[in-house]
Protein backbone atom coordinates (compact mmCIF):
# COMPACT_ATOMS: atom_id res chain seq x y z
CA UNK A 1 0.00 0.00 0.00
CA UNK A 2 1.36 3.20 -0.97
CA UNK A 3 0.60 6.80 -0.43
CA UNK A 4 2.50 10.04 -0.39
CA UNK A 5 3.95 10.36 3.51
CA UNK A 6 2.67 7.00 4.83
CA UNK A 7 1.20 8.51 7.89
CA UNK A 8 -2.95 8.49 7.05
CA UNK A 9 -4.06 6.45 4.09
CA UNK A 10 -1.56 3.87 3.37
CA UNK A 11 -1.45 2.82 7.03
CA UNK A 12 -4.98 2.55 7.33
CA UNK A 13 -5.09 0.65 4.31
CA UNK A 14 -2.24 -1.55 5.64
CA UNK A 15 -4.59 -2.42 8.82
CA UNK A 16 -7.40 -2.50 7.29
CA UNK A 17 -5.98 -5.51 4.40
CA UNK A 18 -4.27 -7.39 7.33
CA UNK A 19 -7.03 -7.42 8.99
CA UNK A 20 -9.36 -8.79 6.66
CA UNK A 21 -6.66 -11.61 5.56
CA UNK A 22 -6.49 -12.81 8.29
CA UNK A 23 -10.17 -13.00 9.64
CA UNK A 24 -10.29 -15.04 6.18
CA UNK A 25 -7.28 -17.01 7.17
CA UNK A 26 -5.63 -16.04 4.84
CA UNK A 27 -1.55 -15.96 4.42
CA UNK A 28 0.36 -12.52 3.15
CA UNK A 29 2.41 -10.28 3.79
CA UNK A 30 1.14 -6.67 3.99
CA UNK A 31 3.03 -3.68 4.17
CA UNK A 32 2.93 -0.02 3.38
CA UNK A 33 5.43 2.76 2.42
CA UNK A 34 5.20 6.40 1.21
CA UNK A 35 6.62 8.16 -1.63
CA UNK A 36 8.46 10.88 0.37
CA UNK A 37 11.18 10.46 3.54
CA UNK A 38 9.62 12.75 4.90
CA UNK A 39 8.51 11.22 7.91
CA UNK A 40 10.28 7.85 7.94
CA UNK A 41 9.87 6.18 11.55
CA UNK A 42 7.05 8.04 12.57
CA UNK A 43 4.12 6.62 13.65
CA UNK A 44 0.90 6.92 11.73
CA UNK A 45 -1.11 10.29 12.20
CA UNK A 46 -3.18 10.70 15.38
CA UNK A 47 -6.01 10.89 13.14
CA UNK A 48 -5.56 7.62 11.23
CA UNK A 49 -4.84 6.00 14.44
CA UNK A 50 -7.89 6.99 15.98
CA UNK A 51 -10.74 6.47 12.91
CA UNK A 52 -8.68 2.72 12.55
CA UNK A 53 -9.54 2.09 16.28
CA UNK A 54 -12.68 2.94 16.18
CA UNK A 55 -13.12 -0.31 13.82
CA UNK A 56 -11.01 -2.53 16.05
CA UNK A 57 -8.08 -1.86 14.10
CA UNK A 58 -4.90 -0.91 16.17
CA UNK A 59 -1.86 0.53 13.18
CA UNK A 60 -0.09 2.46 16.43
CA UNK A 61 2.59 0.26 16.22
CA UNK A 62 3.52 0.66 12.11
CA UNK A 63 6.27 2.64 11.26
CA UNK A 64 6.96 5.22 8.38
CA UNK A 65 9.47 4.58 5.41
CA UNK A 66 9.48 5.06 1.99
CA UNK A 67 8.99 3.14 -0.54
CA UNK A 68 12.25 1.68 -2.21
CA UNK A 69 13.15 -0.09 -5.17
CA UNK A 70 13.67 -3.54 -3.59
CA UNK A 71 9.68 -3.69 -3.30
CA UNK A 72 9.21 -4.39 -6.53
CA UNK A 73 10.87 -7.65 -5.98
CA UNK A 74 9.34 -8.60 -2.26
CA UNK A 75 5.98 -7.83 -3.28
CA UNK A 76 3.41 -9.43 -5.93
CA UNK A 77 0.95 -6.09 -5.71
CA UNK A 78 2.04 -2.55 -5.08
CA UNK A 79 -1.63 -0.71 -4.55
CA UNK A 80 -1.58 3.31 -4.99
CA UNK A 81 -3.96 5.70 -3.54
CA UNK A 82 -3.20 8.74 -6.16
CA UNK A 83 -2.60 9.03 -9.64
CA UNK A 84 0.36 11.25 -9.01
CA UNK A 85 2.19 8.69 -6.51
CA UNK A 86 1.08 6.26 -9.21
CA UNK A 87 2.99 7.88 -11.38
CA UNK A 88 5.98 8.16 -8.98
CA UNK A 89 6.27 4.27 -8.53
CA UNK A 90 5.77 3.88 -11.88
CA UNK A 91 9.04 6.10 -12.80
CA UNK A 92 10.68 3.83 -10.40
CA UNK A 93 9.88 0.45 -12.13
CA UNK A 94 12.74 -0.94 -13.64
CA UNK A 95 10.68 -2.99 -15.99
CA UNK A 96 7.52 -3.91 -17.35
CA UNK A 97 7.10 -7.05 -15.03
CA UNK A 98 8.17 -4.38 -12.35
CA UNK A 99 5.19 -2.08 -13.56
CA UNK A 100 2.65 -4.48 -13.89
CA UNK A 101 2.60 -4.72 -10.27
CA UNK A 102 1.45 -1.40 -9.59
CA UNK A 103 -2.25 -0.86 -9.22
CA UNK A 104 -4.18 2.63 -8.61
CA UNK A 105 -5.97 0.82 -5.74
CA UNK A 106 -9.42 1.65 -6.42
CA UNK A 107 -9.16 1.13 -9.82
CA UNK A 108 -8.73 -2.51 -9.05
CA UNK A 109 -11.18 -2.84 -6.56
CA UNK A 110 -13.71 -1.83 -9.51
CA UNK A 111 -14.48 1.91 -8.42
CA UNK A 112 -16.10 4.11 -11.60
CA UNK A 113 -15.28 7.36 -10.09
CA UNK A 114 -11.94 8.78 -10.68
CA UNK A 115 -10.01 6.32 -9.05
CA UNK A 116 -8.08 8.12 -6.02
CA UNK A 117 -8.57 7.88 -2.25
CA UNK A 118 -8.49 11.65 -1.35
CA UNK A 119 -5.75 12.94 0.74
CA UNK A 120 -7.31 13.55 4.46
CA UNK A 121 -3.89 15.20 5.62
CA UNK A 122 -4.85 18.58 5.75
CA UNK A 123 -8.84 18.04 6.37
CA UNK A 124 -10.88 17.09 9.01
CA UNK A 125 -12.02 14.03 10.66
CA UNK A 126 -14.54 13.63 8.11
CA UNK A 127 -11.42 13.53 5.40
CA UNK A 128 -10.54 10.21 7.21
CA UNK A 129 -13.83 9.02 7.70
CA UNK A 130 -14.46 9.12 3.80
CA UNK A 131 -10.70 7.62 3.32
CA UNK A 132 -11.51 4.96 6.36
CA UNK A 133 -14.37 3.69 4.13
CA UNK A 134 -12.98 3.49 0.98
CA UNK A 135 -9.99 1.96 1.85
CA UNK A 136 -12.30 -0.52 3.57
CA UNK A 137 -14.33 -1.55 0.29
CA UNK A 138 -11.19 -1.74 -1.75
CA UNK A 139 -10.05 -4.57 0.93
CA UNK A 140 -13.02 -6.30 1.15
CA UNK A 141 -12.50 -6.36 -3.22
CA UNK A 142 -8.95 -7.44 -2.69
CA UNK A 143 -9.38 -10.32 -0.63
CA UNK A 144 -12.21 -11.52 -3.12
CA UNK A 145 -10.11 -11.73 -5.77
CA UNK A 146 -7.08 -13.12 -4.00
CA UNK A 147 -9.59 -15.54 -2.59
CA UNK A 148 -10.74 -16.57 -5.46
CA UNK A 149 -6.93 -17.24 -6.59
CA UNK A 150 -6.26 -19.67 -3.91
CA UNK A 151 -5.84 -23.41 -5.21
CA UNK A 152 -8.17 -25.73 -4.22
CA UNK A 153 -7.04 -28.09 -1.43
P1 LIG B 1 -0.64 10.32 3.33
O1 LIG B 1 -0.95 11.83 3.77
O2 LIG B 1 0.05 10.39 1.98
O3 LIG B 1 -1.99 9.72 3.23
O4 LIG B 1 0.23 9.72 4.41
C1 LIG B 1 0.06 12.79 3.81
C2 LIG B 1 0.84 12.93 4.93
C3 LIG B 1 1.82 13.90 4.99
C4 LIG B 1 2.01 14.74 3.91
C5 LIG B 1 1.24 14.61 2.79
C6 LIG B 1 0.26 13.63 2.74
N1 LIG B 1 2.99 15.74 3.98
O5 LIG B 1 3.10 16.52 3.02
O6 LIG B 1 3.73 15.85 4.97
Amino acid sequence: MVCLGNICRSPIAEGILKSKLTDKGIKARVDSAGVLSYHSGEAPDRRAVEISKQYNIDISMQQARQFRSSDFEEFDLIFTMDKPVHKEIIQLAGNKKQIEKVKLLLEFSGYSDNCEVPDPYYGGREGFEKVFRLLDQACDKIVEKLSHKRPEK
